[in-house]
């Protein structure tokens, strides 16, 4: 494993779409929905820099990996959609891959007609989204290889790590 980004680093970008976000949603109310289980370290570090009272928490859970590749087929525990509806959303994902997922979850969404709805995506592989998905806040983006660390896992695992590393096909039986 090699480290990508640092822990420092890590905290650094965040704070600063913590302002971003703050000011573009500056005395709107609206919904920041956490994507299980990838975005929860992302999603408690951002939530903290939104300087808002009017901000609410909320959390999906959505999931399409399996080991090192997207599964393609996305399975989603809703919980009741309807929530969603006339809210503005702000949807916090770990990271943006194929697209499959959040091209899937949107779809779901269009039918609760939501105010509006935004992405933000700590990272994104944008060789490979190719624009598929748009995100509206953007922590970094990285080249296509598979990274763990700060949330993001390889099959559960490596989620504690507090830098982003990258993990090698070699890495898997460590
Ligand atoms: P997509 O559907 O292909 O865009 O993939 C999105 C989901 O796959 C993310 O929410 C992650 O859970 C997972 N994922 C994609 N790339 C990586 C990676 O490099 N490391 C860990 N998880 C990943
Ligand atoms: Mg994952």
């Amino acid at each position: 494993m090699r480290t990508l980004i640092s822990a420092e680093e890590l905290k650094a970008r965040v704070k600063e779409l913590g302002r971003e976000i703050t000011r573009d949603y500056e005395g709107k109310e609206f919904t920041f929905l956490i994507v299980l289980k990838g975005s929860t370290l992302f999603g408690a570090d951002l939530f903290r820099e939104i300087k808002s009272n009017r901000v609410e928490l909320d959390c999906i859970r959505l999931s399409s990996y399996k080991g090192m590749k997207s599964s393609g087929s996305v399975s989603m525990d809703q919980g009741e959609m309807t929530r969603f509806e006339g809210r503005n959303l702000l949807i916090v994902e770990d990271i943006v891959d194929t697209g499959t997922t959040l091209s899937f979850f949107l779809k779901e969404l269009e039918k609760v007609h939501p105010e509006s709805v935004k992405i933000c995506s700590l990272f994104e592989k944008k060789d490979v989204n190719r624009g598929r998905v748009r995100v509206d806040y953007l922590g970094f983006d990285i080249r296509n290889e598979f990274i763990v660390g700060y949330g993001l896992d390889l099959d559960q695992k490596y989620r504690n790590l507090p830098d982003i590393e990258i993990l090698e096909e070699s890495d898997r039986n460590d």
